[in-house]
């Protein structure tokens, strides 16, 4: 039987691009967001592709907490199980903290934060009644190190994120179920196009090339692609806050 896959935010960038890496491993897919008619586009092109695939998709904002419960067990009764689950759904709105734009920071603080939450919910739930399968959290280089400037609360939302996703991995040790967060750098997408600076930015493919096999591998975390956002990581967590603001 084919393995299952539920990809928040599948409407573009990195999660429509994990649609079309983990359809051509032989995945079947659970696609969600809020723009359907991408949804249907990205599902005909996958099954032109790869015509003995399952793809079912869902509108879904990930705001709706109740509605993050009901679309996740109708995906789960689609398939009879869902080996992967993956929180990829996010915004980049934000400007720095007392200018004036609280309302920009609250609603990423709410869609990548309290949004992730009821999804990581959601999985769980599904995770641990099914006894076995993946969790995967999308989250940030960001995430690392308190962020300056316009990425101040999206940097911790995806912190807040990823010690979600940790947090449950340290709950379910020991069982079946595994736990994974990715902390990718830039990757083109309709929000890295949005962002003033993008620096060592890499195409679409090639870092959901290296996202997917992080999560193919299950490794408990990873900041992808590995160079350079490996030793960039390891500088913005370990050095004093004056030089490691040179990387931000
Ligand atoms: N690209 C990068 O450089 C980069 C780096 C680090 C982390 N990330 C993370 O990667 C994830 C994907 O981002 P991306 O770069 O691919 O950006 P993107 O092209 O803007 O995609 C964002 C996705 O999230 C969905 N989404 C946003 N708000 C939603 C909501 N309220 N309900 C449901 N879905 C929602 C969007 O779908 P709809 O608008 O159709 O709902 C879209 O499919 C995000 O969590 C982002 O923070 C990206």
């Amino acid at each position: 039987m084919a393995k299952t896959i539920l990809i928040t935010g599948a409407s573009s960038g990195l999660g429509a691009e994990m649609a079309r890496q983990f359809a051509a491993l032989g995945y079947d897919l659970a696609l969600c967001a809020r723009r359907t008619e991408r949804l249907d586009e990205l599902r005909a092109e996958i099954l032109a592709a790869h015509p003995d695939r399952r793809v079912e998709v869902r509108q879904l904002d990930v705001n709706d907490h109740d509605r993050v419960f009901e679309v996740f067990r109708a995906f789960h009764a689609d398939f009879g199980r869902l080996d992967r689950i993956v929180v990829n759904a996010g915004v980049g709105r934000g400007a720095p903290l007392g200018t004036g734009k609280f309302h920009a920071n609250k609603q990423t603080a709410e869609t990548n934060f309290v949004a992730a939450l009821a999804q990581t919910e959601a999985a769980a739930e599904l995770l641990r009644a099914q006894g076995s399968g993946h969790f995967v959290m999308v989250s940030s280089v960001s995430a690392l190190r308190g962020m300056p400037k316009h990425i101040t609360t999206y940097a911790a939302t995806k912190a807040g994120a990823a010690h979600l996703a940790e947090g449950l991995r340290a709950d379910l040790m020991g069982t079946p179920i595994k736990v994974t967060v990715l902390y990718p750098g830039y990757i083109e997408s309709e929000m890295s196009a949005r962002s003033a600076s993008t620096p060592f930015v890499v195409s679409t493919e090639k870092g959901v090339r290296a996202m997917v096999a992080a999560i193919e591998s299950e490794k408990a975390s990873a900041r992808v692609p590995a160079w350079p956002w490996q030793p960039i990581g390891f500088a913005l967590k370990h050095l004093p806050l004056p030089l490691a603001r040179r990387f931000m």
